[in-house]
């Protein structure tokens, strides 16, 4: 009897142990995983250390993170024969970063990204003048202190959708001409459904426009191959925000329906690019109006290399998207002395409207002291 019950405990308390010990390892995996230590990738020319993070999935996925601009510098994702590559832009150091090379590759553009007209907007009567870095323009949050181009604080973070990386930066009152202390956070996890989530928060104390987004070039035959005209795009947009010849928006939202912007159903990028290209755009560098409800993280886009049958799926929380087709990418050498050719690199910019603050009829990109900026980005892979 009395062995009867004490089999029985012998029984269960094993059934129990290989999970519990499980639960344990993972807890401890996890917890070191948590508490481990960043690579130094090298130092800026003012002499900061800029640190560097992997993550890395049970798919064969790597990402790999630093803190200057809390950019994303590689994306290794598995093709349909299962051989991986990098399929983003960027550089082998901190002085390719910081080079006029660097067309904001894979960065977190802030403090607001995109065009802001003549530099210029008003905020509860006073007028705020910004650096004109585009033409007669603001773009992509200035010159010397725009996201992009600061070293962030970043360390290893669990999060409910995967391990990853925590990103912060307090970006202070009047840096770059924007009013208001901002702390911004951009946190980027990698899950085993492939799917690389980035998500971007802030909170001021004063108002001031916040539009942030992250600017990676996608080639999904591995960055460096010569083109991505021969990519499949879908863009679940129904509208798009026509520009000047300076690229900003006119106000007006147009339907894409008979223009090369329609990209409802897949069309390959280069299909109807030629009328673009000889456009002040140079080719796509147009904001989209997502179908659905902004604030609702939804699909917005896929982009399909029938080759290598790598898929990329971009749901988003943002109302807007910019589709950029790499139109000022010159033959610059990027990672492995690889070069990156005109139209070599696709951006997929979630994010608020081009020059909202200057657009009342837009999404409002105006935050408060008191609010929580908060929008997802998810980049999602698979091959087929
Ligand atoms: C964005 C803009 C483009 C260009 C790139 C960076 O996508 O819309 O016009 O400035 O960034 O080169």
């Amino acid at each position: 009897m009395i062995d009867r019950f004490v089999g029985r405990i012998t029984r269960q308390v094993r059934a129990l142990a290989l999970p519990i010990a499980a639960v344990l390892i993972g807890g401890l995996v996890a917890d070191r995983a948590a508490a481990a230590k960043p690579e130094v990738f090298g130092k800026t020319k003012d002499g900061q250390v800029v640190h560097r993070f992997t993550l890395q999935n049970r798919k064969g996925v790597v990402a790999r993170l630093i803190t200057r601009g809390a950019t994303l510098t590689e994306l290794h994702v598995p093709d349909k024969r299962g051989k991986t590559a990098d399929v983003v832009l960027g550089f082998d150091t901190v002085a390719g970063y910081e080079s006029k090379d660097n067309q904001y590759f894979g960065c977190t553009v802030g403090r607001v990204c995109n065009r802001i007209a003549k530099g210029r907007f008003t905020l509860n009567g006073k007028t705020y003048q910004l650096a004109l870095n585009d033409g007669p323009n603001h773009l992509h949050g200035g010159v010397e202190r725009s996201w992009d181009k600061v070293v962030w604080k970043g360390r290893y973070v669990k999060t409910k959708h995967g391990p990853g990386v925590r990103f912060e930066y307090t970006s202070p009152d009047g840096e770059e001409g924007y009013p208001g202390t901002v702390r911004a956070t951009v946190v980027y996890a990698l899950n085993d459904e492939n799917e690389l989530r980035i998500d971007f928060m802030a909170e001021t104390d004063a108002p001031t426009p916040v539009n942030m987004t992250n600017h990676s070039y996608f080639n999904l035959q591995g960055a460096g191959a010569p083109t991505v005209l021969d990519h499949v795009l879908t863009i679940d947009a129904d509208y798009y925000t026509p520009t000047d010849e300076t690229l900003i928006p006119t106000g007006e939202i147009a339907p894409v329906d008979g223009t090369p912007l329609d990209f409802r159903k897949p069309h390959r990028i280069g299909e109807r690019i030629e009328s673009l290209i000889k456009s002040p755009s140079l080719g796509y560098d147009h904001n989209f109006v997502l179908n659905g409800q902004p604030g609702n993280l939804r699909f917005a886009a896929r982009l399909h290399d029938p080759r290598s049958g790598r898929t990329l799926e971009v749901l988003t929380t943002q109302p807007g998207l910019q589709f950029y087709s790499g139109n000022f990418l010159f033959g610059q050498k990027g990672k492995g002395g690889k070069t990156y050719a005109k139209h070599s690199a696709v951006c997929l910019e979630t994010q608020h409207f081009p020059d909202s603050p200057n657009h009342p009829e837009f999404p409002s990109i105006i935050l408060k002291p008191g609010q929580r900026y908060h929008e997802v980005c998810v980049y999602r892979f698979r091959a087929e």
